[in-house]
């Protein structure tokens, strides 16, 4: 068997291991508490310092540092861009402004770093304001506001460095664009681009879409209905943005993840990722359990020639938090409903518990120890039996200020089969 090392220790990085545990030895670095249910090996090693056929980097940070780069100088194959490609998503500015260089959709924006300028900007606007940290943060940078006021407030708290530190010191601010939302996750080999299937994400913390933007509160696949939409994300997103790519000479291999709004006018870009979603990835492995292995080792090689085929049926995955999440998460409560391995005390068919902030106390016991705690992942034939075994999953785990989403997925069209 090959030797698969990912780097990460989300919900994200467990289902990734969790599937291309099937077809390789995986090495999670530094993983987490609920990975050796699935057999998956955890260490404090440094990637650089561990043995591997390929290299699987699952969090933004260490692509914006340049990790993936640092393996392929040791003849490493990685999946994961490099400096260049990454700053795709490290800096929104550098990211508006590739977009609008390459041709692609994407809201009318202005990139500050005087309040006096942004002030003068935002009114030349109409509401919905919407204010966005240039530099990383965790999904939690972003305000749409209709109120003005509260639109200034942000921008003062993000110039000053008091709300996001060094990575809000620059602000990007954007017209505001309406229609459904989708993640398109697109595998790229350097030359070629496939696109998975689509899935939707939850980004508020509370029921009906309200309250903060946080990571993500849960996420389902596929989206129905799409076929059109896709292709025109691929036609008019996907494909000007590789060819910018090479015209910059960047040699891109790894997922590129486009955060689409489907609005009147067509697909607009909202935003680009250099790696998996979290929780879409809880969900779309799902689909490509038997082939991720495959399929990352091929893009990144170079050598992913064919579209990968999606398994049948649909997952829902739900997302338990703590409570405070996504300002002040709450640390430290036991786990009560899952077995000594971290699944499902009473295990039900097709669902996976994927660990996210959990850790395991003297006593073995698995205690929440991060905002986001969890992602219970299900599979079915369809999207509202898939999401009824999650929230059956879900009804079986608590702890003290348990938050979750009761909507997931509630509201999807199913097509006829
Ligand atoms: P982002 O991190 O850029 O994907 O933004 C996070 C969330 O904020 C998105 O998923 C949207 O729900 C919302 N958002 C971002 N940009 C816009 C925009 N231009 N218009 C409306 N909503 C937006
Ligand atoms: N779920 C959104 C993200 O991963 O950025």
């Amino acid at each position: 068997m090959s030797r698969v090392v990912v780097v990460g220790s989300g919900a994200r990085e467990h289902a990734l291991a969790w599937a291309l545990g099937r077809s390789a030895d995986v090495v999670v670095t530094p993983g987490n508490s609920g990975m050796a249910a699935h057999g998956i090996a955890t260490t404090s090693a440094s990637p650089l310092d561990l043995e591997a056929d390929l290299v699987v980097i699952g969090p933004e940070s260490p692509l914006v540092e340049g990790l993936a780069d640092e393996l392929r100088r040791r003849g490493i194959a990685v999946f994961g861009p490099g400096l260049e490609g990454a700053r795709l998503e490290g800096s929104k500015a550098y990211m508006k402004e590739f977009l609008a260089a390459a041709g692609v959709p994407t809201a009318r924006f202005g990139v500050f770093e005087d309040e006096n300028a942004a002030d003068e900007f935002l009114r030349t606007m109409s509401a919905p304001y919407v204010i966005k940290t240039d530099g990383l943060a965790a999904g939690k940078g972003v305000l749409v506001t209709h109120d003005l006021d509260a639109a200034r407030a942000d921008v003062r708290a993000k110039l000053s460095g008091t709300a996001f530190g060094e990575a809000g010191r620059r602000v990007v601010i954007e017209e505001a664009l309406t229609g459904p939302e989708c993640s398109v996750m697109v595998l790229v080999d350097g030359v070629r681009a496939w696109p998975l299937v689509a899935a939707q994400d939850f980004k508020r913390v509370g029921e009906g879409d309200t309250g903060a933007n946080t990571g993500g509160m849960g996420a389902y696949c596929p989206m129905p209905g799409l076929t059109h939409e896709l292709d025109e994300v691929m036609e008019h997103i996907v494909t000007p943005t590789l060819r910018e790519l090479a015209a910059r000479g960047v040699d891109y291999r790894g997922v590129l993840y486009a955060g689409v709004m489907l609005t009147p006018r067509g697909p607009y870009l909202l935003e680009y990722n250099v790696r998996f979603g979290d929780p879409e990835t809880e969900v779309v492995v799902r689909l490509y359990e038997d082939t991720l292995g495959r399929i990352l080792d091929d893009c990144a090689r170079g050598r992913l020639e064919m579209p990968p085929t999606s398994a049948p049926g649909a997952a829902v995955t739900v997302v338990l938090a703590a409570r405070g999440y996504p300002e002040a998460p709450e640390f430290g409560h036991v786990i009560e409903g899952l077995g000594d391995d971290g699944q499902l005390a009473e295990p039900l068919e097709g669902v996976v518990v994927f660990h996210a902030g959990t850790r395991r106390d003297d006593s073995g016991r698995f205690m929440t120890h991060g905002g986001r705690v969890l992602a219970i992942s299900a599979h079915a034939e369809t999207i509202a039996l898939a999401r009824g075994l999650a929230y059956r999953a879900v009804d079986q785990v608590h702890f003290e200020g348990r938050v979750i989403r009761s909507d997931i997925a509630r509201d999807v069209k199913e097509e006829e089969a």
